[in-house]
């Protein structure tokens, strides 16, 4: 059966009932692309942000493994310091548009006992006065970055990762319950992921923008799903792209860092704290990893038939068409 076809209005309403919450009160599109209404207060300082020649970015669509190449690209560009790594990734690696996902200013008054990091209140602001050499995660397609940025007044290095469709929707889903407050379930959110009202959505647009310029020499654009079958070769490409050596050793020690289990179990990376704050605020009740299964075609079984023709129709006609494949 084909699915049924929901109006703008439909998807609006629907998003409003599964998924507004006092941290994210509504959405707006900007430009074509899904986001949370607050984006206006930050709109401004992330099209003026100051971008450095030495920053390294990590750009992907949520949910694509950013994490994981976020650590990587953290412990080759730091010379293997596992030590340092220890520091919480999210102040290593901090993620310029967190505050505008999520809007503490109305719960924090209630919960004097807890003490957010200074990144949740402005995140751009935060990001913005690291010192160099900065490392920024961002979700924002690319016609969405600074301004330095897309016109390649500044050049740093951008490394994109990019993941299966599906899996990238399972994925999302199970985050969005666990981290963001989602209360529909998973059909619905299918919907709303093809109807491109999700958070970053549309989807192939976001990879289709940094495919386009995956030969820039600025651009490292690598996929989810080699990192899983050959993630020293990944390891290899990132080392050659941070313009860095290593030894054998070296490389066995980051696979091993890098393994799902060690990740998984990692308060440095598995995002335990965050997960632990929002329970704490009541926030979310639902029990969870933000490292979950770390599959691939995890999909199958679990999206009905319908949803994932309509999948693989986008895949084929927006990015097999430019010569993307999974
Ligand atoms: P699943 O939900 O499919 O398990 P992001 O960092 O972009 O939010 O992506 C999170 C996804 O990457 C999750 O996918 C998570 O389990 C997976 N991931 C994180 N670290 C991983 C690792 N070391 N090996 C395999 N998958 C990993």
């Amino acid at each position: 059966m084909a699915p049924q076809l929901a109006t703008d209005n439909d998807l609006n309403q629907i998003l409003k009932e599964t998924f507004t919450t006092e941290f994210r009160k509504g959405y707006i599109t900007v430009n074509g692309v899904c986001l949370p209404e607050r984006f206006n207060k930050f709109s401004q300082a992330i099209e003026d942000f100051e971008v450095r020649d030495d920053d390294v970015w990590v750009c992907s669509f949520p949910k694509t493994g950013t994490t994981w190449t976020q650590e990587m690209i953290w412990c080759v560009a730091n010379d293997f310091d596992f030590e340092g790594a220890k520091v919480l990734l999210p102040e290593r690696f901090p993620f310029l548009e967190h505050s505008v996902l999520f809007d503490y200013t109305t719960i924090m008054p209630r919960h004097p006992e807890v003490k957010l990091h200074r990144l949740v209140s402005d995140s751009v602001n935060y990001v913005s006065s690291r010192i160099s050499p900065r490392f920024i995660k961002t979700h924002l397609p690319f016609h969405l970055l600074p301004r330095q940025l897309r016109t390649g007044k500044r050049k740093p290095r951008i490394v994109y990762v990019a993941r299966n469709p599906k899996d990238t929707c399972v994925s999302y889903y199970h985050h969005c319950r666990l981290m963001e407050g989602y209360r529909g379930d998973f059909n619905t959110f299918c919907r709303l992921f093809l109807g491109e009202k999700l958070c970053f959505t549309p989807f192939w647009d976001h990879i289709l923008q940094f495919w386009n310029r995956r030969e820039d020499s600025n651009i490292l654009f690598l996929k989810y799903e080699d990192l899983k079958s050959d993630l020293s070769t990944v390891i290899q490409k990132s080392a050659t792209f941070l313009n860095k050596t290593m030894s054998n050793d070296q490389v066995k020690a980051l696979l091993e860092h890098l393994s799902f289990n060690n990740m998984k179990s990692n308060p440095a990376v598995n995002y335990e704290d965050a997960v632990e704050t929002n329970k704490k605020l009541k926030l979310i009740d639902v029990d969870g990893d933000f490292i979950r299964s770390g599959k691939v075609n995890q999909w199958q079984g679990e999206m009905p038939e319908s949803i994932i023709e309509r999948f693989d129709e986008l895949t084929r006609e927006k990015l097999a068409t430019r010569n993307f494949f999974f």
